[in-house]
């Protein structure tokens, strides 16, 4: 499914319907280039599993943030400032798998694949123009 959005609010509705198809241990991978609107389509996610999206803010210090209160809880990551050797302690892998659904920003950090993950692709085609993949399981 690709869909263009033209504002940060277009973009969180778009992920407000992935939202609500996501299930406890869904991972879903981020990828676009900085500013494309990755965290933006996190709070959207957050949104859409009934959690305040005002919540949601960039893991620049911490690397993995929890957000409970929702449907599912929700884990986001965010791999810009790793290597891939720093990811593989991480434990990714078993996050979420329980209770929750895993978000990843920067995923090309990963030293394993995750599979099963739903990929998500936000490139940049205008000022306030996105372009919006969003992948199967
Ligand atoms: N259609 C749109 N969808 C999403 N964001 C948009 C859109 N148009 C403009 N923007 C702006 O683009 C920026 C997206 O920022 P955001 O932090 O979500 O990007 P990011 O992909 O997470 O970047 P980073 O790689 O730095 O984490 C915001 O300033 C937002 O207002
Ligand atoms: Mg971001």
């Amino acid at each position: 499914m690709t869909r263009l959005t033209h504002s940060e609010e277009d973009t969180q509705a778009v992920a407000r319907d992935l939202a609500s198809t996501l299930e406890a241990g869904d991972v879903v991978l981020l990828s676009g280039t900085l500013g494309a609107g990755k965290t933006a389509f996190v709070r959207g996610l957050a949104a859409g599993l009934g959690i305040d999206p005002e919540e949601v803010c960039s893991p620049t210090f911490t690397l993995v943030h929890e957000y409970r209160g929702g449907r599912l809880t929700l884990y986001h990551a965010d791999l810009y400032r790793l290597d891939k050797a720093a990811t593989g302690d991480l434990g990714l892998e078993e996050m979420g798998v329980t209770d929750g659904v895993l978000a990843i920003e920067w995923p090309d950090r990963l030293t394993h694949e995750l599979s099963g993950a739903i990929r998500v692709q936000i490139d940049i085609a205008g000022e306030t123009t996105r372009r919006i993949s969003v992948g199967g399981r």
